[in-house]
């Protein structure tokens, strides 16, 4: 019978993208892709065997209806470890990413999810296979399980067992991640549904997973020798191509709001008087900027609003 058993892992951000899947079931992604880790920005989940005998899903203090999405999704990842067995839970997430973030918490979700389950059931299970599960549950998810900068092998293996991440042997503690909100608005499409469309009827989706893998490499490189403005370059172009390709699904795919573009042409004044940042976006209107500590008050001055993350301030 499973025990209580708590786990943290923190959200993360991908420098080079995960967009594309070529199998729907396992998450298995089209090219491989490279993030950093938000240190004590996650989620902390807590597995209860419940004594009432049903299934329950709580996040952030509320108690879910068993239908809500999330709810569904964690109960239906939990059958993963249950394996037929008559074993009743309670699941208790609460995020720390601050909700004016904006930040989509699936990936931080899953990977805590993961451990608090591994050591619920009292599994052995290497890093290795935790990458494997967490990616079943959301792909971004199977990178969460360490802090710090971990590339996603997208593997070749039908089953995807070597589909799985590990964390990258680098310790690079001027560098900083700042989340500049923006009003996103109405709710936008989930990243499945919108890489799905994408790949279905993008014309300029064709060329990405060639590209993606040659970012990915070129990211890299570029995180291991700790060079800040090759690695922006390449992971800004790297995001933006990715937006691309949504911009040319039919019909247009757009996460990115006017204000997303205000902030990147207010960044790209900045950087050709000198601002050492660049930005990277995801499935929503946020804009985040990486950049080294010495420029953190230059960042601030331009972006008020900017909430600077120091990745490397957590023990890896
Ligand atoms: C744009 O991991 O959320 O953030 O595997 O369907 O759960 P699913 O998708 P998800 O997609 C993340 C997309 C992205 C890029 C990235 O994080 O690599």
């Amino acid at each position: 019978a499973p025990r209580r058993a708590s786990a943290y892992a923190p959200s993360n951000i991908a420098l080079s993208k995960y967009w594309g899947k070529r199998d729907q079931a396992r998450n298995l992604p089209l090219n491989s892709s490279l993030s950093i880790s938000l240190a004590e920005w996650g989620s902390h989940t807590e597995i209860v065997p419940a004594e009432d005998g049903a299934d329950r899903v709580w996040l952030n203090g509320a108690a879910l209806d068993a239908e809500t999405p999330f709810a569904a999704k964690a109960l239906r990842f939990a059958d993963l470890f249950r394996a037929g067995r008559d074993a009743p839970l309670h699941i208790r997430t609460r995020n720390t990413i601050p909700t004016a973030a904006g930040l989509a918490s699936s990936a931080s979700g899953f990977a805590a999810l993961t451990r608090a389950l591994v050591s619920a059931f009292g599994l052995e299970l290497s890093e290795r296979d935790m990458s494997l599960i967490a990616r079943l549950g959301s792909g971004s998810a199977a990178r969460s399980l360490w802090h710090g900068f971990v590339r996603w092998d997208r593997g070749t293996a039908p089953d995807g067992g070597d589909s799985l991440a590990a964390p990258l042997d680098v310790h690079w503690p001027a560098f900083r991640i700042a989340i500049v909100a923006v009003d996103t608005g109405p709710k936008s499409m989930t990243s499945r549904d919108g890489m799905n469309h994408t790949v279905a009827t993008s014309p300029l989706f064709a060329t990405w997973p060639q590209t993606a893998e040659a970012d990915c490499a070129a990211i890299e490189t570029a995180v291991r020798a700790q060079d800040l403005p090759k690695l922006g370059a390449l992971a800004e172009a790297n995001a933006l191509a990715m937006h691309a390709t949504m911009l040319a699904a039919r019909p247009a795919l757009s996460y990115l709001k006017p204000e997303s573009w205000a902030v990147l042409e207010r960044l790209w004044r900045a950087r050709a008087e000198g601002l050492q940042a660049f930005a990277t976006m995801d499935a929503g209107a946020n804009v985040k900027l990486i950049f080294e500590q010495t420029d953190s008050a230059d960042v601030l001055a331009a972006f008020p609003q900017a909430e600077i993350i120091a990745p490397f301030s957590v023990q890896n």
